[in-house]
């Protein structure tokens, strides 16, 4: 019934074999005993007398409170639904609520869950490509396009995986205008939010702005830690959050306990654990610069502004697929060819959380060579 999940399969066949990673699109991690350390003499209190039985279905409340103060203005803890990841989310929502009458608009290069759920549902789907011409910005005239009688889901991801790019603050009043006109819901995968480039200008997010908006986050990416499994949706409206507990109880019913209480400790102390992920993303981003300069005549991209991935063309006439098999064979360092994507163009995704990213992209560098 579900595709081969080509993203998730390369990742195991590679993630614990390939000495130097360099396409995670989570960053440097965290151990757990520097977690702690953080935690105030309240938050030690309730991870040295936690209960591991079942927990509330809808997270802990102090943790989707921490999710709503910390993540969403005006948003309240009723607001907030927790899951088992970003994924659990993705699963319950595109493939649990959404209808086999419905039609979607999918943005596409994607996380392959956000286009193939819907798809193995039952759902007509219309894609709409990023293209590289347009700094794989989201094009609204196609959208507004696309939409017919019974749309009733555009699907999302900002910051984009692979490319990196973000959604305008404009772009997002424009979208929210023209989706509101037709009454379609808008799911956006923003597990990327509030890690990347200094400068980048951030949209809010959608469940802040439009009432028909679910805005999925997670622990994994923009804090490190995906062993945590926790992730979550943001909506004003608690009906919507109703469906979606609905199906959480067929899929995980409720959190880890252990899991809930780090990700409380992460979330209040959320200001310096991003701001050591961005100096590495930055600090990255820089080294990334000056290798560009320096191959222009391999590679060029859109630099990323989002997450800690990035897409790039290889320009040489070799197959992208063989050069990352080449270079993952003789160095060791794993990228992500484009095809994982179902992209038929040269591109690879690179990642640059990592705290070893300038000694990896040195490797890079002697493989070139
Ligand atoms: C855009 C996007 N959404 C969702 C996920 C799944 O996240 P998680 O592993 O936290 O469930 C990923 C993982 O790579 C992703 O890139």
């Amino acid at each position: 019934m579900f595709k081969k999940f080509k993203l998730e399969e390369y990742l195991a066949r590679y993630e614990f074999s390939a000495p130097y990673l360099m396409c995670s699109s989570d960053p440097q991690t965290m151990l757990m005993k520097d977690v702690l350390a953080l935690a105030s003499t309240q938050e030690k209190e309730m991870w040295d007398n936690l209960s591991l039985s079942y927990t509330t279905p809808e997270g802990h409340p102090l943790l989707r409170e921490a999710i709503a103060t910390q993540m969403y203005q005006g948003l309240d803890k009723d607001q907030i639904l927790c899951f088992a990841g970003a994924e659990e989310g993705i699963f319950c929502t595109l493939f649990g609520v959404v209808e086999p009458s419905d039609h979607l608009i999918v943005i596409t290069p994607c996380y392959q869950s956000l286009l193939e759920l819907p798809k193995a549902k039952g759902c007509s789907i219309t894609t709409i490509d990023l293209q590289e011409s347009n700094n794989w910005q989201l094009d609204l005239n196609a959208i507004k396009a696309a939409i017919k009688p019974n749309t009733k889901w555009l699907v999302m991801n900002f910051p984009h995986n692979p490319t990196g790019q973000v959604i305008a603050p404009n772009d997002l009043t424009e979208l929210v205008q023209i989706l509101d006109k037709h009454g379609i819901w808008l799911f956006c995968d923003e597990v990327y939010r509030l890690m990347g480039a200094s400068d980048t200008v951030w949209a809010d997010p959608v469940a802040c702005v439009y009432p028909k908006a679910l805005s999925l986050g997670v622990m994994s990416k923009s804090f490190g830690m995906a062993g945590l499994r926790i992730g979550w949706i943001a909506c004003q409206d608690k009906s919507m959050l109703k469906k979606l507990e609905h199906v959480k109880y067929y899929t995980s019913i409720c959190n880890s306990a252990p899991s809930e209480i780090i990700s409380l400790i992460t979330l209040r102390q959320k200001d310096i654990i991003l701001s050591r992920i961005n100096e590495t993303v930055n600090h990255n981003l820089q080294c990334i610069d000056a290798f560009m300069k320096t191959h222009a005549e391999h590679f060029s991209w859109v630099r990323s502004k989002g997450g800690c991935i990035g897409l790039v063309h290889y320009k040489k006439s070799e197959l992208v697929d063989d050069f990352c098999h080449r270079l993952v064979q003789t160095e060791g360092v794993l990228l992500m060819p484009g095809s994982i994507f179902d992209m038929k163009s040269n591109h690879f995704r690179i990642g640059f959380g990592r705290q070893n990213f300038p000694e990896v992209l040195d490797k890079l560098k002697v493989f070139l060579k």
